[in-house]
């Protein structure tokens, strides 16, 4: 890991605007090149190179395009996005006129999650400030011809309408179900014109990116895991909260700085991410190691893992959309097993019998979420077996 750790949010400590200012002194290709290269991975989960995206929606032909902001934050442990909105939201306004200007797009959507209605007037007043700074609207900073303005939209309170195609269903005034992909949304996107879409953080890094130059934010973190990384950290520890540390950081050193060394475990990713157990905190947080959008629930010697996984399943269960069969019907079984588990009724041939359940769901489900919904339980299964063996008392296989 390269830099300094930070803790508190700094953003670069860019001065307000430079980046969109330094952007629109260079032509779109040469904006799209400082992004790629930066390094910078998409910070909403998936950890897909932002540079890559926008190139692709910047060569789509047509003449609508639009750049949506990804603020649905519905992962659970994942608080990060509602901070940088809540203090930054000018960065994130920023960054989103850089990615409209470098793509050719005139119109950005913020997709704000419904729990984060408080935020919309504070919001709305940003982008009204914006319009008379001549931030927005046309010929930005007297840029001729280079119109973008951002509306927001509130989200439908769904965990799965933050996968970027459900989302687009949802803008679109459809019931937030996954859709096939390719076509992937930087060709057929909102109303099916080319649409970006990136996660609060991204882009609030990528106008950050702008401002400092590619080189500042590729020195720090490693390789394959460029810059600074937001993290909401809660759960068993001293200090909860919102960090930003270097990509790379270990485990280990996150959870000195927070508070929370005697964990027995951490669920990095949220629901959707899988548990690190303690004698694998020398791991990294970075895309070729763990890879996660930031959300560190810590675990103390006292949490019970098996009501850690019912917990998770529940969610899945409640949060599936149910439009395919394997992450409808997959989700529903693994908490029934759970329930087996917790009241010593799960034979060991029927544990092996969820697990495979469990890959089956990995590979076979149409959308993330159903690709993500067994990882809690796998890993819990798989580091934490004898915890589930010694309180379960499992039936031995052939005695059940
Ligand atoms: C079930 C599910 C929920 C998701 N929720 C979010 C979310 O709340 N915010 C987000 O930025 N990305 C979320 N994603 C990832 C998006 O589909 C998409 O990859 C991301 O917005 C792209 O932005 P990025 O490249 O800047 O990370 C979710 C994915 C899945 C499968
Ligand atoms: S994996 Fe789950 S959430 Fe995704 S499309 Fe299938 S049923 Fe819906």
């Amino acid at each position: 890991m390269n830099g300094t750790l930070v803790g508190p949010l700094t953003f670069g400590s860019v001065e307000p605007n430079s980046g969109l200012k330094n952007a629109l002194g260079k032509n779109r290709a040469d904006v799209i090149a400082d992004i790629s290269a930066s390094g910078i991975k998409g910070r909403g989960g998936a950890g897909f190179p932002t540079g890559v995206k926008w190139n692709l929606a910047a060569a789509a032909k047509d003449d609508r395009k639009f750049v949506v902001c990804n603020a649905d934050e519905g992962e659970p442990g994942t608080f990060k996005d509602r901070v940088i909105l809540s203090e930054y939201a000018d960065l994130v306004f920023e960054g989103m006129t850089i990615a409209g200007y470098a793509i050719g797009a005139t119109q950005g959507i913020v997709y704000l999650r419904g729990e984060y209605s408080y935020l919309r007037a504070l919001l709305e007043a940003v982008l009204e400030k914006r319009r008379q700074q001549n931030l927005l609207g046309e010929d930005i900073l007297k840029k001729k011809g280079f119109h973008f303005d951002i509306a927001i939209r509130m989200g439908s309170g769904a965990y799965v309408c933050g996968e970027e195609t459900a989302l687009i269903e949802s803008l679109e005034g459809h019931r937030g179900e996954p859709r096939n992909r390719p076509p992937f949304p930087v060709d057929t996107g909102f109303m099916g014109h080319p649409t970006v879409v990136n996660n609060v953080e991204t882009l609030a890094w990528a106008a950050c990116i702008l401002a400092k130059g590619p080189e500042w934010f590729k020195k720090i973190g490693t390789e394959k895991s460029t810059g600074l990384k937001l993290f909401s950290v809660s759960g068993d520890c001293a200090r909860p909260g919102v960090y930003e540390f270097p990509m790379g950081i270990t485990i280990a050193q996150l959870l000195k700085e927070v508070g929370g060394e005697n964990a027995k475990a951490v669920q990095v990713g949220g629901a959707s991410g899988r548990i690190v157990p303690a004698k694998e905190f020398e791991r990294t947080l970075a895309y070729e190691d763990i890879p996660t959008g930031g959300s560190i629930i810590v675990l103390g010697p006292q949490r019970d893992m098996l009501h850690v996984a019912r917990n998770f399943m529940e969610f899945f269960v409640e949060e599936s959309c149910g439009q395919c069969t394997p992450c409808r019907e997959g989700t529903q079984k693994l908490l029934e097993g759970i329930e087996l588990l917790e009241q010593g009724k799960c034979s060991t041939r029927y544990l092996h019998e969820l697990c495979a359940l469990g890959e089956t769901m990995q590979l076979a489900s149409k959308c993330g979420l159903g690709q993500s919904a067994p990882n809690a339980f796998l890993s819990i299964v798989q580091h934490f077996r004898e915890e589930l063996m010694g309180r379960n008392n499992l039936i031995p296989a052939g005695k059940e």
